[in-house]
C-alpha cells in the first residue's frame, strides 16, 4: 500500500451525514436558541427540550465535539454554552441568524436528496413536485408556514453575500436599484441603509408581499424601499437604473434564464448594468464545489434548472445586447456576475 495517502477524506466525506444531521436536528430543537446567553447542565437542558435520556450525552457532546458547543467542567454537572458563533448565528432571537436555510435543509431537502441517484437515472425532480406535479414555487407558496420558512431560509443563505455586495459594487453613478425575486426585501434594504442616495423596488410574486412589506418595515425603510408584485415570466420588470437577481437564474432552465436576462436588458436604461448573485462555477467547472452541488440541487427542485459558470453568463448576457461583464467575488462560493449595457 502506498503509505503517503490514506483514505480519511474518503471516509469522511462519507460519513459527513452524521455531522449534518446532528447539526440540523439541534437547530430543529432549538438547542442554540434555549442556551442564548445562559449556562445549563445536559440533564437541565435535555429536559428543557423534552428528550429522553439515553441520547443527551451523547448528542451535546457530539456537538461539543463537532465546535458547535462549549463545555465547561466533566460529567453530569458541566455546563454547556454557545460557541461565540452559535450565540450569534443559531439563535433564534438575534437578527444574524442564519439557521432558516438548516431548518429547510433539515425539512425538506435532507429527505430529498436521498433521492439523487433517481434525479440522475431520470434527470427528474425529486422533490415535493414527485407528488404533486405542481411547479416547486406553487407547493412551497401553498401554506403559510412553508413559505415563511423558505422566506427566512433565503435571508440565512444569502445575508452575508448581500453585505459583501452592497459594500463592494460602487453605486455612485446609479439612483435606482430593482431586485427581482427580492423575497424578504434584503438586498434593497441593505441597500438602502447603505447608500442613502438609492432607491430601491423589491418584485417578488403576489403571495411574497405581506412578509415583503413587514421585514421592510421592521428596518423602518419603508420610505426607501418599494414593494412592487407581479410574476416576471409574465410582466415587464420595473424600470432602474440596477436590476439584480440573486439566486433567479439558477433556478429556471436555458430558455427561461435567456428571457429574464433580455427582461432585465429592457427595463434598464442606457448605462444600466445586471447583476446575478450566484454560486458562480469556475469557468473550468474543477473547484467551485458548492456551486457545482447547488446545481445538483436545482436538479433536485426543478429537473431542467441548473447553475452556470461566468463564462455562460457573459455569452447569454451578450446575446441580449449588454456590452460590458464584471465578476466580483463575494463570500465563499458565491459571486455577483454584472452586466454593462455599455
Ligand atoms: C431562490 S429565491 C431567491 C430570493 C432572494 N433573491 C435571495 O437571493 O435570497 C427565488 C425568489 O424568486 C421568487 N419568484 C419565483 N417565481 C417568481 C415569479 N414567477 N415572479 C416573481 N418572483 C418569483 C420567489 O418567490 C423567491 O422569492
Amino acid at each position: 500500500m502506498n503509505r503517503a495517502i490514506e483514505p480519511s477524506r474518503i471516509l469522511e466525506t462519507g460519513f459527513g451525514f452524521w455531522n449534518s444531521k446532528i447539526l440540523l436536528t439541534a437547530v430543529e430543537f432549538e438547542v442554540f436558541t434555549r442556551l442564548s446567553n445562559k449556562a445549563m447542565t445536559g440533564e437541565a437542558l435535555g429536559a428543557a427540550l423534552g428528550l429522553h435520556p439515553r441520547g443527551i450525552w451523547d448528542f451535546f457532546d457530539a456537538l461539543v465535539a463537532l465546535g458547535f458547543l462549549d463545555k465547561e467542567g466533566t460529567g453530569p454537572e458541566a455546563l454547556y454554552r454557545n460557541t461565540a458563533e452559535t450565540a450569534q448565528f443559531l439563535d433564534k432571537n438575534q437578527p444574524t441568524y442564519v439557521g432558516g436555510i438548516l431548518e429547510m435543509l433539515n425539512a425538506r431537502l435532507f429527505r430529498f436528496w436521498d433521492d439523487l441517484g433517481s434525479a440522475l437515472r431520470t434527470g427528474k425532480p425529486q422533490n415535493e413536485i414527485k407528488h404533486s406535479q405542481k411547479p416547486l414555487f406553487e407547493v412551497l407558496y401553498e401554506d403559510f408556514p412553508r413559505l415563511d420558512q423558505f422566506m427566512s431560509a433565503m435571508r440565512g443563505i444569502s445575508l452575508a453575500n448581500f453585505q459583501e455586495f452592497v459594500e463592494k459594487f460602487d453605486f455612485s453613478n446609479y439612483k435606482t436599484l430593482c431586485d427581482v425575486g427580492g423575497a424578504t426585501g434584503l438586498l434593497s434594504s441593505l441597500v438602502a441603509k447603505r447608500h442613502s442616495h438609492m432607491r430601491c423596488t423589491t418584485f417578488d410574486l403576489p403571495v411574497v408581499e405581506p412578509i415583503a412589506t413587514k421585514w421592510i418595515s421592521r428596518e423602518n425603510l419603508s420610505d426607501r424601499v418599494d414593494v412592487v408584485s407581479g410574476d416576471f415570466l409574465k410582466d415587464p420588470l420595473p424600470k432602474a437604473d440596477v436590476i439584480t437577481m440573486g439566486m433567479i437564474l439558477h433556478d429556471w432552465n436555458l430558455e427561461r434564464k435567456k428571457y429574464l436576462i433580455q427582461s432585465a436588458y429592457d427595463a434598464l436604461p442606457e448605462k444600466g448594468a445586471f447583476v446575478a448573485i450566484e454560486n458562480l462555477i469556475d469557468d473550468e467547472r474543477r473547484e467551485n464545489a458548492f456551486g457545482l452541488m447547488m446545481s445538483l440541487n436545482m436538479l433536485i427542485e426543478f429537473g431542467d434548472a441548473f447553475d452556470f459558470t461566468g463564462a455562460d453568463f457573459r455569452a447569454w448576457c451578450r446575446e441580449a445586447g449588454f456590452k460590458r461583464f464584471e465578476i466580483l467575488r463575494l463570500k465563499g462560493p458565491c459571486s455577483a456576475a454584472i452586466a454593462y449595457k455599455e
